[in-house]
Formats: structure tokens, sequence, C-alpha cells
């Protein structure tokens, strides 16, 4: 369903836009422009089969519209895969806003940016993501309903976030280990900011060893002393002895170097693409006899919250559906090995096959 498709039949050269579109099958995008306020965006909505596509506006500075287009139809794509893993009744979509976030910000442009969000009727909702604000955000709401994650509505998603990632490491460990309990288990967790700060509360209730990493300095010896974790370098992280990898700061830091050094059997983290190169480093992990929860499903708290919002659903509910993760990666990880496929590569299809199952259900009677 979401495979490249033949398009023999369509110009690449004349038509460079719908072929791109149709390669992972995006139903819809949306250019937006306004010379007034400097407004340059694109809409993407992947896929409505399960419901509205949500997926957060992102505002960066690209060097040109290639890479703008590159990156909202394939971060759209994802959050299709996201939302639909995490049985939620959400499609896939992503909004980029090109542009310098620190320089290009007015509320006439959000505005009028939230204005071509409601011109989509609601069938893209969204949510704030890379160089956005709450405030920014609070503009776009003064010209559409379809906007989640505003302040005071179901708030800062991290602890959810860091509560699914907590229970899907348990699952992994129950594979991996024959009990899911971490109590003893050597963690190694980079990044401690939101999420990471969340997930060695929990480790630390558990009684977990802890090692932690971050380049904010402060932050970093606030959460050693408050947890008890033990401090190790930015680099030294990935030459530990450690059972669980828990990568919560960046992506792609599972690659050809930290592969050759990381002696752990989990990677468990909450940081989106962590694999650098999935095809190839997903299959290396699994090769390693490492089990690599896939991020994207894995890290899904953030959008159940976003999900409670738009549902009108408690941050109780939240949580609960976020416990969730431990059957969906339990899953994963047992099928991967029946299968004898990475991880990463049954995680797609598992969300490909609830979006094929789901569109029937659509069907007329
Ligand atoms: N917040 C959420 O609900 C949520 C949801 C889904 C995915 N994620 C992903 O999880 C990750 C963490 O999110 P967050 O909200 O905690 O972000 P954050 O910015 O609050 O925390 C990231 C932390 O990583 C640290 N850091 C940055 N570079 C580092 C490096 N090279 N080495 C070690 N530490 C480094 C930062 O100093 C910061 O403390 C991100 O990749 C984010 O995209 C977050």
């Amino acid at each position: 369903m979401f495979e490249v498709k033949n398009i023999e039949d369509v110009n690449l050269a004349e038509n460079p836009v719908i072929a791109q579109m149709s390669k992972y099958n995006h139903e819809q995008l949306l250019f937006c422009n306004d010379n007034e306020t400097g407004l340059k965006a694109i809409i993407a909505v992947h896929n409505t089969v399960l419901g509205p596509a949500l997926g957060g506006t992102r505002m960066w500075h690209y060097q040109n519209e290639t890479e703008a287009l590159n990156d909202v139809l394939r971060l759209s794509r994802g959050m299709t895969y996201k939302n639909s893993i995490s049985g939620l009744n959400l499609g896939g979509g992503k909004a980029v806003i090109i542009g310098d976030s620190r320089s290009m910000k007015s509320e006439a442009l959000f505005r009028r940016f939230g204005k071509f969000v409601n011109s989509l009727g609601g069938k893209y909702i969204t949510a704030e993501d890379v160089g956005i604000s709450p405030i920014d955000m609070t503009w776009v709401s003064m010209e559409t309903n379809h906007v989640v994650g505003l302040p005071g509505k179901s708030g800062d998603p991290s602890p959810v976030t860091a509560h699914g990632t907590y229970v899907g490491m348990k699952a992994c460990a129950k594979e991996q280990f024959g009990s899911d309990s971490l109590k003893g288990k050597k963690v190694a967790v980079q990044g401690v900011g939101h999420v990471g700060e969340y997930l060695v509360q929990s480790l630390a209730k558990e009684g977990a060893e802890i090692f932690i990493t971050d380049i904010h300095e402060p932050t970093l010896k606030r959460v050693a002393n408050e947890y008890g974790a033990t401090v190790v370098g930015l680099d030294e992280i990935y030459d530990i002895e450690m059972d669980i990898y828990a990568p919560c700061a960046l992506g792609a830091t599972v690659n050809d170097d930290t592969l050759s050094r990381l002696k752990c059997s989990i990677i468990a983290g909450a940081a989106n693409n962590q694999l650098q190169q999935e095809d190839v480093h997903g299959r290396a992990v699994m090769e390693k006899g490492i089990i690599y929860a896939p991020d994207f499903a894995l890290n899904a708290g953030g959008v159940i919250n976003c999900y409670s919002e738009v549902k009108g659903l408690s941050p109780d509910w939240a949580m609960s559906k976020a416990e969730e993760i431990y059957t969906t990666i339990h899953n994963i990880v047992k099928r991967s090995n029946s299968e004898n496929v990475p991880t990463y590569q049954i995680a797609n299809k598992m969300a490909e096959e609830r979006i094929v199952a789901m569109g029937k259900v659509k069907l007329p009677l």
C-alpha cells in the first residue's frame, strides 16, 4: 500500500512533485505563500484512512525548497506509521514553515499559517515541533481550531512519552532477559532533558543502575544528584558496560561507529530517527543480538497525549494508553524473532496492516 509505485507513466522532469507524492502514496500537499507576512510553508497530508492527519509544524531554515519538500514528505509519512502502530484513530501529516525561527516570526505570519491549516477543514491537525513555541501555536489557534498542545490544554507530553519509553524498555527486557524487571540493570540514558529526566526517575524507582550524559552541565549534575545516577562523558557513553542504551537526545546515534562499540543488548530510547540508516543499521543491530525498540513505536506517548486533547480524554487515559506500548513492543520483538526480520521493518508492517484492515471497516455496507 505504501510501496514505491511504478511511476513510469509520470514524467519526473516535468512533474516532480506529484511523482514524489506518488512514491509513498501521499494524499495531499498544500503549498502556502503570503508575501505580506513572508510565510512560505508546505502542509503534507500523507494518509487519512484512520482519521485526520495529525503532526506538528516545524520551522526551519531550509537551504532550498527541495529540502523542505523532502522533509515534510518524510515526516508526514512517519506520523502515519506512528499514529497507526499506537492504535490511534489518526492519520499522518506534518507542516514545515521555511525560514529562520529566530528572526522571521510574527503574529501575522502564524495567523496567516493558521488560515491555511483551517482551509483544510480539519483534515490536518497541527501541533508544536522544532522551532515552534507555545505562543506561535496560540497565534495559529486564533485562525483555526485544528491545533493541539496549546498552553493550558493537554500540557507537557514528556511524562507520557517517558512512561511509554519505560514500559517499552521493560517489554524488551522480558524478551532479552526473561524478566521485565530492570532492578540492577545498567541503563545508560543519553540526554536528561524533558523526557530523559522522567525516564531516569522511573528507572531509579525500580532500582536500575543508571548512567547519564548531557551537554548541559547544570542539568546533568542536578539529575545525577537527585536520582543517584553516575555521570559519564558525551562520547564515553558508547563504551561503558551496560545492558540498555537509551538515546533521549539526538537522532542517528546508532551507526557504524557506535555499533562497533556499544556493549548493550537492548536499545530503547525516546529520540527520533535513532538508526542512522534504517535498512543498514536496523539489520546490523539484529545481527549483533541487540533488541532495538523502534523509536516511533516507543516514543508515541507524545502523540497519545495530543490525541487525548483531540478527543477530550483525561491525562489518566493518556497514561494508561501509553502503558499499551509494553504490548506493542513485545509483539514487535516476538514477531521480529519468529520471522527473523528487523524490528523496525516489523513495526512498519504492523502499522500498514492496521491501515489496510481499518480501511475495510470504512467501506459502505
Ligand atoms: N518531548 C516529547 O514528548 C517527545 C516525544 C517524542 C519524541 N521525543 C524525542 O525525544 C528526544 C528528547 O526530547 P525532549 O523533549 O526530552 O528534548 P529536550 O530538549 O528537553 O532534551 C534533550 C536533552 O538532550 C541534551 N543533549 C543535546 N545534545 C546532546 C548530546 N550530543 N549528548 C547528550 N545530550 C545532549 C540536551 O541538553 C537536553 O537536555 C528528542 O529526540 C525528541 O525529538 C520527545
